[in-house]
């Protein structure tokens, strides 16, 4: 009797824990599919509140980013410009993105890291919301050329994705803002914050003399301009690559004379990852950039004023080399192997 009793609560006990193990696993899967705000990151810029990342949204988002059906012909998709072994941007075969009919862009494709930061996109800061961000490609005659309506036409046609939309948004017609909605969710997820660096400034890694050497120098030559924590003040400057810029940049946007050849301070997050380097892709290595800085700098009306001295930024060799061993601890192996993101999951 008491044996049995025994055994009975016993396999009660083991329903239990069952049941509260099965829902912890749940718990566990939904946070890794939450957005979580680095500690040491500025507050995100995304409006979260209104497109809370869930589990079933970014897998939505995830599908989206990697089908070729956004574009006019099947054949491109958001991940042949955006690839995850480069940290989102493009691989280095494609200085200049190439879209539809293997048409040439005019621009390099920028690292999505960190975009939920952030709050204007583009090389020009054309686009103040990330939602928009994909409407530009879709629509670019250079990129996906095709009409966001016939994208959204397609995804209601397909049994597939209408189901997911239904999970996702408790949605029976698919629509322009859940579609943006989705690919925000996965691209609020690629958040890069375990490089070598993070460690560092978390105190849970170190560098060595050379690194540390390379970061004070770099806070001193470059952090004007490339500041904080995502290394950008998010400002439009020219930074001398040209005596007459050929792309107009921020002009593209204000329409004032005064922003030409402006471009945003971009983030260096990963920058080993993204050569090639500039709005256009002009240099090969970190080194080019480095002599850049140093001997390369061309005088234009807009040029910023922090870099008018006739002598571009003083630096020896060393010094150069010790700049270059700190930005290469801005790489982030997590987030280029974070099985999340693969195409197959
Ligand atoms: C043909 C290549 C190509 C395709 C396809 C493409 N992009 Fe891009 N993407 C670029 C280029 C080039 C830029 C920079 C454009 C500029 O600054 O004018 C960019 C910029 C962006 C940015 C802004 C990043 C920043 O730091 O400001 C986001 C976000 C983005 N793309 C998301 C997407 C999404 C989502 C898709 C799919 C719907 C997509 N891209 C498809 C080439 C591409
Ligand atoms: C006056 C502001 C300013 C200063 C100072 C400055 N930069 Fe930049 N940097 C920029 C701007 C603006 C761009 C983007 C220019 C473009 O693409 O046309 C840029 C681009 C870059 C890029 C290419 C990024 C990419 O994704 O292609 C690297 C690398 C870089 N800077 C490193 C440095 C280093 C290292 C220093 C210090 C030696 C430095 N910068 C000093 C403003 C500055």
């Amino acid at each position: 009797m008491y044996i049995s009793n025994l055994k009975k609560q016993l396999s009660y006990w083991g329903l239990l824990l069952f049941i509260l193990s099965c829902s912890e696993r749940d718990v566990q899967v939904e946070e890794a599919y939450s957005f979580q705000q680095p500690v040491h990151f500025p507050a995100a810029t995304y409006t979260l509140d209104n497109n809370p990342v869930s589990k079933k949204g970014f897998l939505l988002g995830k599908k989206l980013f990697n089908d070729p059906i956004l574009s006019r012909d099947g054949s491109v998709s958001c991940s042949s410009c955006h690839l995850q072994a480069t940290a989102f941007a493009d691989s280095r075969q494609h200085p200049l993105s190439i879209g539809v009919d293997n048409r040439k862009g005019v621009r390099n494709a920028p690292s999505l890291a960190n975009l939920a930061f952030m709050k204007e996109f583009f090389w020009d800061g054309g686009v103040t919301h990330l939602d928009f961000t994909p409407l530009n490609a879709i629509e670019a005659s250079f990129e996906m050329d095709e009409k966001v309506e016939n994208v959204v036409g397609r995804l209601n046609a397909s049994e597939e994705y209408q189901q997911l939309f239904g999970k996702a948004f408790g949605i029976e017609e698919v629509t322009t803002p859940y579609m943006l909605h989705a690919l925000s969710q996965f691209m609020v997820m690629m958040v890069s914050d375990n490089s070598r660096y993070d460690q560092y400034l978390l105190g849970t890694g170190e560098l060595t003399p050379d690194e540390l050497h390379g970061l004070v120098l770099f806070e001193s030559k470059c952090g004007a301009c490339h500041s904080g924590v995502l290394q950008s003040d998010f400002s439009y400057r020219n930074n001398g690559l040209d005596e007459n810029p050929i792309d107009s940049g921020r002009t593209r946007i204000t329409e004032n004379r005064s922003d030409w050849g402006k471009f945003r301070v971009p983030s260096l997050r990963n920058i080993a990852l993204t050569a090639p380097y500039m709005h256009d892709a002009r240099f090969e290595t970190l080194d080019e950039v480095l002599i850049h800085y140093r001997e390369g700098i061309q005088y234009s009306e807009t040029l910023d004023p922090l870099l008018e001295n006739s002598l571009g930024i003083t630096m020896t060799d060393e010094e150069q080399e010790q700049i270059i061993q700190f930005l290469k601890t801005l790489t982030d192996r997590e987030l280029i192997s974070d099985s999340r993101f693969f195409t197959t999951e």
